[in-house]
């Protein structure tokens, strides 16, 4: 399968692509700002699946112009994709006065803008697909009704959007075969935990969250469709 995976550098995208490569020979489309750690992570896949495939694009999904040069790559290296996997976010914890403003919008930039401008461009490489998937990683503050936090106020409204961003678009694109859901995750170990909750420890490990979002991806059925979904694991 063809899977571009944003996010891909550290955290859950990273353990992701490694529980991908265990599973099958695919080719991976892999953004963030961090090159060095794509690189080192297609080393340490080719090691577990030498017959995975690996495309890097080192951009930041705050910039807009860094994002359409991706973009414009991405559709030079591939007509086709099978999976798009919008997982990368930022989370900056400061109570809703101290935020900046630029601070507020980088927020909504990467966690909203960033998913809903590479999923328009990539529209036409899904529709390809005879089993096109868009799973965007949400999270359980963006989920309506759950327990919310003072200092993620704004990181919690912009995976809101995305959720939202989810149902509209599973409407909008009925007729297609491409499936769109939302995966509002609740804790994981990761650095973006740590920023949020310094002082605890997240019962669910990333590989335990990525093995599930793998099985989620080549499981998921239309019944799902548009669904935001919250994952709980423990
Ligand atoms: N961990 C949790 O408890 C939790 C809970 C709910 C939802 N989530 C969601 O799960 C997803 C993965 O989070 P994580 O916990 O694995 O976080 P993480 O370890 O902090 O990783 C974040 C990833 O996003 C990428 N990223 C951040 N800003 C970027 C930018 N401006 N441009 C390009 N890439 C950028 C980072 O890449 P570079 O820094 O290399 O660019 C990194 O690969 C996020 O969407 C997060 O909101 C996590």
């Amino acid at each position: 399968m063809n899977i571009l995976l944003t996010g891909a550098s550290r955290g859950i995208g990273r353990a992701i692509v490694s529980s991908f490569c265990r599973d099958g020979d695919h080719s991976f489309f892999l953004i963030s700002r961090d090159e060095k750690s794509l690189l080192r992570l297609k080393e340490k896949c080719l090691t577990i699946n030498p017959h995975c495939s690996f495309f890097i694009y080192s951009s930041d999904l705050g910039n807009s112009a860094d994002l359409e040069f991706s973009i414009d790559k991405i559709k030079k290296d591939t007509d086709v994709l099978d999976i798009l996997i919008n997982n990368a976010g930022s989370l900056i914890n400061r109570s809703y006065t101290d935020l900046s403003d630029a601070e507020m919008r980088e927020m909504f930039e990467v966690n909203y803008f960033a998913p809903a401008i590479l999923t328009r461009n990539m529209i036409p490489l899904l529709k390809k697909s005879n089993k096109a998937r868009v799973i965007n990683i949400g999270s359980m503050g963006g989920y309506q009704g759950s327990l919310k936090f003072p200092g993620l106020s704004h990181y919690s409204a912009s995976k809101s959007a995305l959720a939202v961003l989810t149902e509209c678009l599973a409407e909008e694109f009925k007729s297609s075969d491409i499936l769109f859901t939302c995966l509002a995750l609740g804790a994981v170990q990761t650095e973006m935990f740590t920023e949020a909750f310094p002082n605890a420890k997240a019962p669910v490990s990333p590989e335990e969250m990525a093995d599930y979002i793998v099985n989620f991806a080549q499981t998921l059925q239309k019944d799902m469709n548009g669904k935001i979904i919250p994952v709980l694991l423990k």
